[in-house]
């Protein structure tokens, strides 16, 4: 089954002042909505999304976030809910390692499984972050995390909706390290535990609509070689979407 590729920029805490995300943008924009074949996604900060909202209409470029809570509304100091997103942006990142139990907010399975389902319920697409570090990978243990890590945030969410979600695999010593994986590794890891858990829980067909993505220190340099890959649908992109070099990255990611 051919699946379109996905490109997500993820700028994480960077840009989010209006007139420096602004005059980034300026950089990008026209080199960015020349390029077809590929679906291609910005995650500016929080600040800045209906600046983006407005800016990225015209073009071809959707709109994501970086996070969501799974409740609507409350007493949840300094989170955004799914239904303030609703409207605004078309996708939102889950379960980053900088959120899970191994970054800075202690996000657990379970949590990133009500987010997931909540996100769905209002109508955003997940793009579901997930990876070993670097101490389960040397230990031979990636396969059965990683598939562990789909199985729990799949928990309870019904076949069609599995199917229109987004997949990143993160391996989390990669990230920001300049060390990718190797592109057989995050082939291999995407079909064999991201795609089988899939197919364990939904079937062949549902396992092989969901585009899975590859991210951690994707370059111009490497996408190529990642795009490939007939596992890898995409990429998410951290540091290199902060350059004027990610058009280039982009075409090349299209270009497969
Ligand atoms: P880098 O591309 O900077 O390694 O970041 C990857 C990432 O965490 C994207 O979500």
């Amino acid at each position: 089954m051919a699946r379109r590729p996905i490109l997500v920029a993820n700028w994480k805490m960077n840009l989010g002042r209006s007139d420096e995300a602004l005059a980034f943008f300026r950089k990008i924009r026209s080199g960015l909505n020349e390029i077809k074949g590929v679906d291609l996604v910005i995650c500016p900060p929080t600040t800045v999304l209906h600046q983006f909202a407005e800016l990225l209409a015209p073009t071809r470029i959707a709109l994501g976030a970086q996070n969501a809570h799974w409740e609507e509304q409350g007493a949840h100091t300094g989170e955004i809910s799914p239904v303030m997103l609703a409207g605004v942006c078309q996708y939102v990142i889950l379960g980053h390692s900088e959120r899970r139990a191994t970054g800075s907010n202690q996000e657990t399975d379970e949590a990133i499984n009500r987010k997931l389902k909540a996100a769905l319920t209002h109508g955003l697409t997940p793009i579901l972050c997930l990876g070993e570090n670097l101490e389960q990978n040397r230990a031979g243990q990636t396969d059965a995390f990683v598939s562990g890590q789909v199985r729990a945030a799949f928990q309870d969410v019904e076949a069609s909706l599995a199917a229109s979600c987004i997949i990143a695999y993160e391996p989390i010593w990669a990230i920001g390290t300049g060390e990718s994986a190797s592109p057989a590794d995050a082939n291999r890891v995407i079909g064999l535990s991201v795609r089988g858990a899939l197919a364990e829980i939904y079937g062949e067909d549902v396992a092989q609509q969901v585009r899975v993505q590859y991210g951690g220190s994707v370059t111009p340099e490497n996408i190529s070689a990642f795009m490939a890959m007939p596992e890898v649908d995409g990429a998410l992109v951290g540091g290199a979407s902060l350059k004027p070099q990610f058009v280039e990255l982009a075409r090349r990611a299209a270009a497969d």
